[in-house]
């Protein structure tokens, strides 16, 4: 009987022979840390639709979908098409351009709170940038934020996520003001105590895009009321639901205005790029005013020399238009309803203790049972981040690459507007065949 990792090792041998030089170039010898897998991770050379295809010829239906970026799958023409376009007519005009300005009026076309916006080249720079706009706005100094909640890679963000941080100083942490994730009454009381509460910053499905999940609908009601009677500056970070959770992101879905939201991936349909914005009088920190007092010494610094860059304004604009004007969210959540229900009668056949959940495109499979409803799972996050970490679930992702299917993470399928019926039949064969590679392998 062949195991799961030496199937592995014995369909990716291009992999493995890249991993070896790619070692001595690169720390870990990846350049993203959750591209970094043992014995090593995957080489891609292409992607179309829903699939892509690795240095080896194997095809995978594709679920990483661009970290989370390609809600419209890969290479989709019309966005291949409009940067071809512009890449021939300039790719950085150290200007103001016309499609920057469409860009931005897509992106309020589908999420009303945004009344004005900055636009940046990653979702890190836009939390960094939103936190800096409600410290100016408010003149207070710490920013809230939720444990295991991911905002980037900066040194505020990094506060209360499960990694240690050495080269980051006490002193940034000493802004942020880490609280237990779904919990109204602290978030109350942290702000009762502390007069110096700027803002708070939340993943609004949870962290991870809802591997960690709360009862959004009413935690966000609650986040609103509280952030609104006590002028704390409520921040969405929709870097990931943006465009996912619904075509208006978790704000829209749930009915929730945001004072500032951060934006990323989808956004820039594919290409790098992010924005930070909401409230005009908040955004406007970073206006000129041709006051010198004002400019010199109030005003909020924003440089960057990729913001709004033409390339990656196309892609969004496309991208977000077709948002606007095609069912491009139902066939995603419909196509990942019928994987999730899908999942959850595979692990019962087998008689596997697991189960699916989430909300609109973004479904997560954890390895351990529950009576939740199947889109909010109602675990201790405590308990799900302990079943995250077992070998089962590594041998569930290897076990899937091996027949050509590959996820987000750990534990996440994204689904994209291009799934169709066939590749989720296919991922659900994968999927049964996988989880009986891991109990043939002794890990369930
Ligand atoms: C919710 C959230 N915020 C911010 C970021 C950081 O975005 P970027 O990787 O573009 O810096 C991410 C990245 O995955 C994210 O998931």
């Amino acid at each position: 009987m062949v195991t799961i990792l030496e199937d592995y090792i014995a369909k990716h041998a291009g992999s493995a022979q890249r991993y070896v030089e790619a070692s001595k170039l690169f720390p870990g010898g990846v350049t993203h840390d959750t591209r970094y897998a043992q014995p090593f991770p995957l080489y891609m050379t292409h992607g179309e639709g829903p699939r892509k295809w690795d240095v080896d010829g194997n095809e995978y239906v594709d679920y990483v979908s661009g970290h989370g970026a390609l809600l419209l799958g890969h290479s989709h023409p019309a966005i291949a098409a409009a940067v071809t376009k512009q890449i021939q007519r300039g790719t950085h005009l150290g200007a103001s351009t016309d499609e920057e300005i469409r860009w931005a009026n897509a992106i309020k076309a589908l999420m009303p709170s945004i009344e004005k916006l900055r636009f940046h080249s990653s979702g890190t720079e836009a939390t960094l940038m939103a936190m800096r706009l409600a410290r100016a706005y408010t003149g207070k100094d710490k920013v809230i934020k939720l444990q295991d909640h991911f905002h980037g890679w900066h040194d505020y963000a990094m506060v209360g996520s499960d990694h240690a941080a050495p080269g980051i100083p006490e002193a940034s942490f000493g802004t942020m003001v880490v609280v237990p994730a779904g919990d109204l009454g602290t978030v109350e009381d942290v702000i009762k105590r502390d007069p110096d509460i700027a803002a708070i910053i939340l993943e609004p499905t949870g962290a991870h895009f809802g591997q960690l999940p709360f009862d959004a609908a009413n935690y966000l009601k609650g986040l609103r009321e509280i952030t609104a009677q006590s002028g704390v500056v409520l921040i969405f970070d929709e870097v990931v639901t943006g465009f996912r959770a619904s075509a208006g992101g978790t704000q829209v879905r749930y009915g929730v205005t945001p004072d500032l939201t951060t934006l990323a991936k989808i956004v820039a349909g594919g290409l790098p790029g992010g924005a930070v914005g909401g409230k005009a009088d908040i955004i406007d920190m970073i206006a000129h005013r041709n006051d010198p007092d004002w400019d010199n010494n109030h005003r909020v610094y924003h440089p960057g020399t990729f913001n709004g860059n033409p390339l990656s304004a196309v892609a969004g604009a496309t991208a977000l238009e077709m948002i606007a004007s095609q069912p491009i969210n139902q066939r995603a959540d419909a196509m990942a309803a019928k994987l999730k229900s899908g999942i959850n009668d595979v692990l019962g056949r087998l008689e596997i203790p697991g189960h699916a959940h989430g909300i609109a495109s973004m479904i997560h499979v954890i390895l351990a049972d529950c009576d939740c409803d199947r889109e909010t799972c109602t675990m201790s996050h405590a308990k799900i981040s302990e079943t995250l970490a077992s070998p089962a679930v590594t041998a569930m992702k290897r076990g899937l690459q091996n027949r050509g299917v590959d996820i987000m993470g750990r534990d996440c399928f994204l689904v994209s507007g291009t799934h169709t019926e066939k590749e989720i039949d296919q991922t659900l064969a994968a999927f049964q065949e996988a989880m009986t590679a891991v109990r043939a392998d002794g890990l369930i």
